[in-house]
């Protein structure tokens, strides 16, 4: 018997918050509340208890919205993970047994991601208080580090790809491995790690779980899609350290925005920890986890971008 059973997931209408609110409504043992900002405008699924919270996820109102939970999962947007300061809090205040934070990346434990881009170093500071909150034994802790999601990527113009104008960019000579996911395979081992966590507590506790359905380079990438498509794309090249300089001065001179080129980096290159393999034990196989190759799923995100 799951001892986890009541859950909270934040950002339930999110690119994997959805898909891990459909993976959690498939286990009849977990009870699901969801949290919503008050400014949000996303449909919420009606047959779900909702709590709506002021946007700034204040300690003071989580903790009664959380008391009775086992669980909070958060899938909440790139741009706001620094907000989980305050979520941990009312966890821990409200007798939360574990939290799972919204990484869903690589390694962010690496001085060198974090010092990247702040939405890493955000990550990376986030797990290191939740390090610090379960070894003083307040609450429990357990991240995904999934590499990138290929059809997200294909849909936001990621990892160099440029479906619409079938044009590709390589980072450098486009060599650097990077470990991806599905989508479906993130949200499933999330919930299968929960289950089982639930049942043996020492399984997957204050530990990032690694998944990888494969790890590849952008040129292994560009010839999927090109085969797979059967056209060709025009290519070009950028200078990965010109490109993170420029960046850098960019989001210091205030555009926000040239974030995503440093995340994208951090992925692509394979320098800052996205490349799973070398980081940690993938538990792919020992979460039963279904096995993708490289052109299923190319072949699904074409599919999904309306391409094929
Ligand atoms: N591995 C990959 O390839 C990959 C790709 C993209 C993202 N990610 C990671 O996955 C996690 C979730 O990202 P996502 O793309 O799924 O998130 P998203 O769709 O952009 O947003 C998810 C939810 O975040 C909540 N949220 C909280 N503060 C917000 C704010 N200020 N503005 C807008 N929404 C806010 C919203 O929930 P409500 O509206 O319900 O309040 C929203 O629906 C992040 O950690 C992100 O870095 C990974
Ligand atoms: C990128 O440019 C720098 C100079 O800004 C140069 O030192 C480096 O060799 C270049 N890297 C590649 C892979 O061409």
């Amino acid at each position: 018997m799951s001892m986890f059973k009541k859950v909270i997931l934040i950002g339930a209408t999110g690119s994997i918050g959805s898909v891990v609110l459909a993976a959690l409504e498939k286990e009849p043992s977990f009870t699901i509340t969801l949290i919503q900002r008050a400014s949000s405008k996303a449909k919420m699924p009606v047959h779900f208890k909702t709590i709506t919270v002021p946007d700034s996820y204040p300690t003071d109102e989580l903790i009664p919205a959380f008391e009775g939970h086992d669980v909070v999962i958060n899938c909440m947007t790139s741009f706001s993970v620094a907000d989980q300061f305050r979520i941990i809090d009312a966890a821990i205040a409200a007798g939360i047994r574990r939290y799972v934070p919204s990484e869903y990346g690589l390694n962010y434990m690496r001085q060198d991601a974090q010092a990247l881009n702040q939405v890493f170093n955000d990550k990376g500071k986030i797990q290191e208080y939740l390090r610090a909150k379960a070894q003083a034994g307040v609450i429990e802790w357990m991240s995904i580090a999934c590499g990138m999601w290929i059809r997200w990527s294909m849909a936001n113009d990621f990892l160099g790809m440029h479906i619409g104008e079938r044009r590709f960019v390589f980072w450098d000579d486009g060599e650097g491995y990077f470990s991806c996911t599905t989508e479906e395979n993130s949200a499933q081992g999330l919930v299968k790690a929960l289950l089982v966590a639930g049942t043996d507590r020492d399984v997957y506790k204050n530990t990032v779980i690694y998944l990888s359905d494969f790890a590849i380079t952008q040129k292994q990438l560009l010839e999927a899609i090109e085969r797979i498509q059967g056209v060709k794309y025009t290519t070009e090249s950028i200078n990965s350290s010109d490109l993170i300089a420029e960046k850098q001065a960019a989001v210091a001179a205030g555009d926000i925005k040239a974030t995503f080129a440093l995340i994208e980096t951090g992925f692509v290159t394979g320098r800052y920890g996205g490349h799973l393999e070398k980081e940690g034990e993938i538990q792919n196989d020992k979460l039963h986890l279904p096995k993708n190759t490289l052109d299923e799923v190319v072949e699904a995100a074409l599919k999904a971008y309306g391409t094929i």
